[in-house]
């Protein structure tokens, strides 16, 4: 073949490689509100930084599909000049299902990832494994699962979900460390509508089952709900501007845009004179980050407990806040194993804590104790307790029992406590107290009401206070909420050569 013809040849089958499943499949993909494969990529990167691979990539199986591609585009390319590793699946080639070529498409740019220690991005939209090929799109599923766990921990993995992620497609998202669905085109289920109408003849349709809200509100598998695949695109090029490219090295560093003064009076006036009145923890939290922002994960679910991420001086930080706007900021399971799983990912990719702690305990309840709130959470104690970043509490109102000592307390191993002068620091409640300890006192009591009042004060005025925590050294500072920025820097200035390590093991048991 003259050498004309080869080049021709070359730039022919690119060019085909190009339109995926052609121009009536994408019109279709527009027409639903979605971008292809190529565009969602063109968005994400920095402009002009995609370099792909395998684009010619094709199913070597008599009788399969031989589209070239074959329905997911792979390659690297950068975030804010910062390598990633991604693919993206490409509906309008056979539904972007899965095959074997596709899936060690992905598999390639993720060892590759491994190698050069980048994070992996997945833009999820196909229809599941290749019914075609059987077993062989199961085996390639499998080594894609296999690579998300090897990688976990490793590499930040974030998946985002823009179309369907039906069948055993939804475990490898469920492995990587967030999963961002885009509103009305997305959905996640192991079985689908039909087979639940089959089994348990309950009716329910894909979006109800499955959907954004779904995921974002209910089972807490969602961390971001996206109104677009614009917005899913900007979203995960900023939350990736809070994470390292990977486990050995550090987030970057920014400069604030505003000036965020040491000390902020404002701050002294957020907790409420009452201390049963509920306030917003965000307001807190933004009035001591930099830039008065917060990056919330999973703000649909479990409002009881806020994690996020801020800035502190241009350092990324994990945020950890009890919310007593919402459920008067008791933990329970939901937002147990939601804090648990954040403090393990922060601790994972060198992210320090930060803890602001008003918890008046686990939510007593049948429901709660049958439902495994003690397992759920020891998962949060377990994670902060083996936790080796920084680790800064911030006692604001109430800490009370076992809830206490769960929120990084200095006694599992957190580096610096603050606690303010509103802070509660003791077993139970006044109420409670009474309850348990002077109930035959005040039922013998000439007036009961005003012995147990009596009581009630006395309690408060001797324990619901940072002082006696202070005084044995569990509390290191008790600080005006003003101080709380000035106070934090200069911890995290002070922590940031921290060396501590977990004793040699496999890995830990965590009770899941
Ligand atoms: C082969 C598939 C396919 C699949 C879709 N297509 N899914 N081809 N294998 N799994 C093809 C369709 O035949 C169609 O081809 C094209 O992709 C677009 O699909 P449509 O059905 O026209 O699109 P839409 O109406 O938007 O519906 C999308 C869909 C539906 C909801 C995803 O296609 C669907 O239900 N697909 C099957 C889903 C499924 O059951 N997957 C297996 C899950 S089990 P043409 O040529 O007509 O355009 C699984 C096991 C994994 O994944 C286990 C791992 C551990």
């Amino acid at each position: 073949m003259p050498l004309q013809e080869k080049m021709d040849t070359l730039r022919s089958r690119y060019a085909a490689a190009m339109k995926g499943g052609g121009q009536a499949r994408i019109d279709k993909q527009h027409q639903g509100n979605k971008l292809t494969a190529r565009e969602r990529i063109a968005a994400f990167l920095d402009e002009g930084s995609f370099e792909e691979v395998d684009a010619l990539a094709m199913n070597p199986f008599e009788g399969g599909e031989r589209i070239p591609g074959d329905g997911v585009v792979t390659g690297f390319g950068r975030v804010d000049g910062r390598p990633v590793a991604i693919f993206a699946q490409d509906f309008t080639v056979v539904g972007g299902s899965l095959s074997l070529t596709h899936a060690r498409k992905i598999c390639k740019v993720m060892d590759m990832a491994m190698k050069v220690g980048c994070p992996v991005i997945g833009f999820n939209d196909s229809g599941g494994a290749r019914i075609q090929e059987g077993v062989n799109s199961l085996a390639g599923y499998a080594e894609i699962f296999l690579r998300n766990t090897m990688a976990s921990g490793v590499l930040p993995q974030i998946s985002l979900i823009m179309g369907p992620c039906a069948g055993g497609a939804v475990y490898s998202p469920a492995i990587t460390d967030f999963i961002t669905m885009v509103r009305n085109t997305s959905y996640m289920f192991v079985t689908g509508p039909e087979v639940i109408k089959a089994v348990t003849h309950e009716d329910v349709t894909k979006e109800e089952l499955g959907g954004a809200s779904a995921h974002g509100f209910k089972s807490g598998v969602a961390h971001f709900l996206v109104p677009s695949d614009l917005a899913a695109l900007a979203h995960t090029r900023e939350l990736l501007s809070f994470l390292p490219s990977n486990n050995l090295g550090q987030a970057p560093r920014r400069a604030s845009l505003m000036e965020m003064p040491l000390e902020n009076p404002e701050l002294d006036g957020i907790i409420p004179e009452d201390p049963s009145k509920p306030y917003d923890v965000r307001n807190l939290i933004k009035g001591i980050v930099d830039d008065a922002h917060f990056f919330e994960v999973m703000e649909a679910y479990a409002g009881n407990i806020v994690i996020g991420f801020s800035r502190m001086d241009g350092r990324s930080v994990g945020i950890i806040a009890n919310q007593p706007a919402h459920l008067a900021g008791v933990l329970d399971i939901a937002s147990s194993e939601k804090g648990a799983r954040f403090v393990r990912f922060c601790d994972c990719f060198n992210i320090p804590l930060i803890v602001f702690e008003d918890v008046p305990g686990f939510l007593p309840g049948v429901h709660q104790e049958h439902g495994g709130l003690i397992k759920n959470g020891a998962k949060l104690l377990f994670a902060f307790c083996e936790a080796t970043v920084p680790k800064l509490t911030v006692i604001t109102r109430k800490a009370y029992g076992g809830a206490y000592i769960v929120m990084a307390s200095k006694h599992i191993r957190a580096d610096f406590n603050f606690a303010y002068p509103t802070a509660e620091i003791a077993v139970m409640g006044a109420e409670g107290a009474a309850n348990v300890l002077y109930a035959k006192e005040i039922s013998k009591a000439p007036n009961p009401a005003a012995k147990r009042n009596e009581i009630i004060n006395e309690y408060n005025e001797k324990f619901a206070n940072p002082y006696v925590a202070a005084g044995l050294g569990y509390v290191d500072e008790v600080i005006m909420p003003r101080e709380t920025r000035k106070k934090l820097l200069r911890a995290l200035n002070l922590l940031e050569g921290k060396r501590e390590s977990m004793p040699p093991k496999k890995h830990g048991n965590i009770p899941l």
